[in-house]
């Protein structure tokens, strides 16, 4: 790894384990990007620069080309670039015009953090420091790599050393100009209960977004996409992965328009933002992770894999074993007493489920959805010996105990919002929307932050918790804060992840024993930020198995398979009403951090006796579930059949999964070939035989040709000792 500048050549050259990111200052004191791809020597690139003509656009300086004719690595506005523009200013003339050049740079060892804003650990950081002289602006463009993987982690700080106050319009934490645009692109739109399918498109001139402005990241569109060759597949091709560490509304465009470039940009999403910094203040942007893979699209997700758990997702608990749960809401939903649960978790004794969670409902007046939420105090009407008899039920039975949280919500009938009715998100205008009969807090407001701490706290100090799931149910509507000045309005939304991630930080350095998931109606809220605080997040609220090879599949572009939770669930399915046998079920859930979420009494008793087997079975594999690396074997977005496995990294183990989705008369043989085995090594399949590596992976296996609908195989290979 190493971080160079190249003074004869004003270059800076960043090389990270197979990848190169290399980019320059012109005569003018612009950075000029030259090069982002496999690993190269260090090499004078200036070349790429020359006989770039005047271009069909105005320039900064006469008979220099066109800013719009160079490719950038931080683009201005309104200086003849045409495309999306990185930074927008607005200052107290109203001129909206910047132009920072190049003023000096540094590298340190230990990667500086972000102020309130979860962000990579280690590398080594390159800052950049540009200046606009016209408003005494000061940018820092940071750039972090890693000797071990292929990733560059870029963000930027905007500090006013001005004289007078200026208003941030826009500020992506990064943009990048390829010098080509033969892409195809792959992002992960999706919807409440189908998140992150898999959509593959020719990049075409114009703008391709991936967006939200919903506060959240939301169901509709992750925070990543890809631009790889048109000819990448799984194994072979070049791959650029993006992905932004925020969790609020966000944008991510390719834009290819002039030149045969594509540009990418990313970073807070500029609709119904803008940010007054005073003199003296800064302003830091999210981080955005690029990733490179020479080797398609698997090794892309590897990568992001591997740099994840590395170095973002909490250390506490990143290679842990996960517990083993059963969560108690498709089970009862809000119809549970004390007896119910207690009855629950004496069915799940000797299972092998190591904590029950119990899920929405258990507070306030939370009968239903419309009351309770913001009354983090117990129900005693459902549980008349509050949390202790669930609690001491739970131990009695050798399992511990997981609460379900909705920190950031309020109900219009509740003690919270009749105490404090201006403590939820609305405009003094109209009346605020409702999503699931609830408002939104006013996390912008950091009175309110306080609240939620006291009362959160209170609770896991009070009770034996290990274990908590941190739900968010409904998008933000009316961003309005009245706890800002009405000059401050368009920061609301950026403030309120703030404060979510403010009381995230507190609880989990105040509770460092206690397990957080995330979940936002399901998979909502799934992005790197939020797994720095919570190792897992609820992946759906689809548990339907089929569906789950759809999500799963996605998800897994990006991040890895131990941060999606997954659990069985009984059949026919709550949200698609399909009959999958339990056996599938499991195999699907055993490719996540597993559970149950189901009424164990309504089981067959053969499905149920299956219990204690497949969490022995889990227990087996969860290392790989942890730590393995995976491969992708087949789509279902492409087939009849999902099929992936993961391999140990010393390739002494491996967990192998495939579905077939639909039965099909006279249907053919089909074979799977593996992948990521050692070629010489023999493995064994108890049940099947011991196959050398090399055979696996070009001859593959076969399985039956009248497997049923949504059958699965799933099992392990064992390398056989010389
Ligand atoms: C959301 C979650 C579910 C469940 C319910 C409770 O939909 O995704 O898992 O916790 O809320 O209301």
């Amino acid at each position: 790894m190493s971080i160079r500048f190249h003074e004869e050549h004003k270059t800076f050259y960043l090389t990270g384990k197979e990848s190169s990111y290399i980019f320059s200052l012109n005569e003018q004191g612009f950075l000029t990007h030259l090069h982002y791809g496999k690993r190269i020597a260090e090499a004078d690139l200036r070349y790429l620069m020359q006989g770039i003509d005047f271009a069909n656009s105005p320039s900064v300086e006469d008979c220099q080309p066109s800013l719009n004719a160079i490719p950038q690595e931080y683009a201005l506005y309104g200086r003849g670039d045409y495309r999306s523009p990185s930074i927008l200013i607005k200052t107290q003339s109203g001129s909206r015009l910047t132009e920072f050049r190049y003023q000096s740079y540094q590298i340190v060892k230990e990667k500086p953090a972000i102020k309130g804003m979860p962000s990579l650990r280690g590398g080594e950081t390159l800052i950049v420091t540009l200046y606009d002289k016209i408003n005494g602006l000061e940018l820092d463009l940071y750039y972090t790599i890693y000797e071990e993987q292929s990733a560059v982690a870029r963000r930027a700080v905007l500090k006013n050393k001005g004289t007078a106050p200026v208003s941030i319009l826009k500020i992506s934490s990064f943009s990048i100009d390829f010098a080509r645009n033969d892409f195809d692109l792959i992002s992960l739109p999706g919807e409440w209960a189908g998140e992150r399918e898999i959509e593959r498109q020719p990049l075409r001139r114009g703008i391709f977004e991936a967006s939200s402005l919903r506060g959240h990241t939301s169901h509709q569109y992750n925070p990543f996409f890809a631009l790889c060759d048109k000819s990448a597949n799984e194994d072979l091709g070049e791959c650029y992965g993006f992905n932004l560490a925020y969790s609020g509304s966000f944008t991510m465009k390719a834009e290819s328009v002039s030149h045969g470039f594509t540009r990418v940009n990313g970073g807070i999403n500029e609709v119904d933002f803008a940010w007054k910094l005073d003199v003296g203040e800064e302003f830091e942007s999210p981080e955005a992770i690029l990733v490179y893979s020479e080797k398609g699209l698997n090794k892309l997700s590897q990568n992001f894999h591997d740099l994840y758990r590395e170095y973002f997702i909490n250390p506490n608990f990143v290679f842990k074993k996960r517990p083993v749960l059963l969560n108690n809401w498709e089970s009862t939903y809000f119809d549970f007493t004390e007896k119910t649960l207690c009855d629950l978790i004496e069915k799940a004794k000797d299972t092998g489920i190591d904590t029950f969670v119990l899920d929405d409902g258990w507070f306030g007046k939370r009968n239903d959805d419309w009351a309770g939420l913001g009354d983090w105090t117990v129900n005693t009407d459902k549980l008349k010996g509050g949390l202790k008899t669930v609690i001491e039920k739970c131990k009695e039975c050798g399992m511990k105990f997981g609460l379900w949280f909705e920190p950031e919500m309020v109900n219009e009938n509740s003690d919270l919002h009749r105490a404090h009715p201006d403590w939820h998100i609305a405009s003094p205008d109209l009346e605020s929307c409702r999503g699931r009969h609830q408002w939104t807090l006013d996390f912008a407001n950091p009175e309110v932050v306080e609240y939620i701490k006291g009362v959160m706290s209170d609770c896991l100090e009070q009770n034996e918790i290990s274990y908590v799931k941190w739900d968010m149910n409904r998008p933000m509507t009316e961003f309005y804060s009245k706890a800002l000045p009405s000059d401050r309005q368009e920061e609301t939304a950026h403030r309120y992840i703030l404060g979510v991630y403010e009381l995230a930080e507190y609880l989990t350095k105040k509770f460092p024993r206690v397990f957080f998931e995330g979940c936002a109606g399901g998979g909502g809220r799934f992005d790197p930020a939020m797994l720095y605080y919570f190792p897992q997040i609820w992946t759906s609220d689809n548990s339907d198995a089929t569906a789950r090879t759809y999500i799963q599949y996605g998800t897994s572009l990006c991040y890895p398979l131990s941060s999606m939770s997954g659990h069985v669930s009984i059949c026919p399915n709550h949200q698609t009403g399909r009959v999958t046998p339990i056996q599938s079920r499991m195999d699907i859930a055993s490719f996540c951090a597993t559970g149950y979420e189901l009424n164990l009494h309504a089981l067959q008793k053969e499905d149920f006796d299956k219990i204690s087997e497949h969490i022995r079975f889990y227990n087996g594999i969860h290392e790989l579930i942890l730590r393995g690396d995976l491969y992708r074997l087949r789509s279902p977005f492409e087939g009849n059949y999902f099929s992936q496995m993961v391999v140990s990294k010393d390739k002494k183990k491996a967990l192998f999964v495939m579905m077939k989705m639909m039965a099909k008369a006279n249907d053919c043989y089909p074979f799977i070939k593996l992948k990521g085995l050692d070629g010489n090594t023999e493995y064994e399949i108890a049940g099947m035989g011991t196959f050398r590596g090399d055979v696996l992976m070009n001859v593959g296996l076969r399985f039956p040709k009248n497997l049923l609908d949504f059958e699965t195989r799933c099992f392990v290979l064992n390398a056989v000792e010389k």
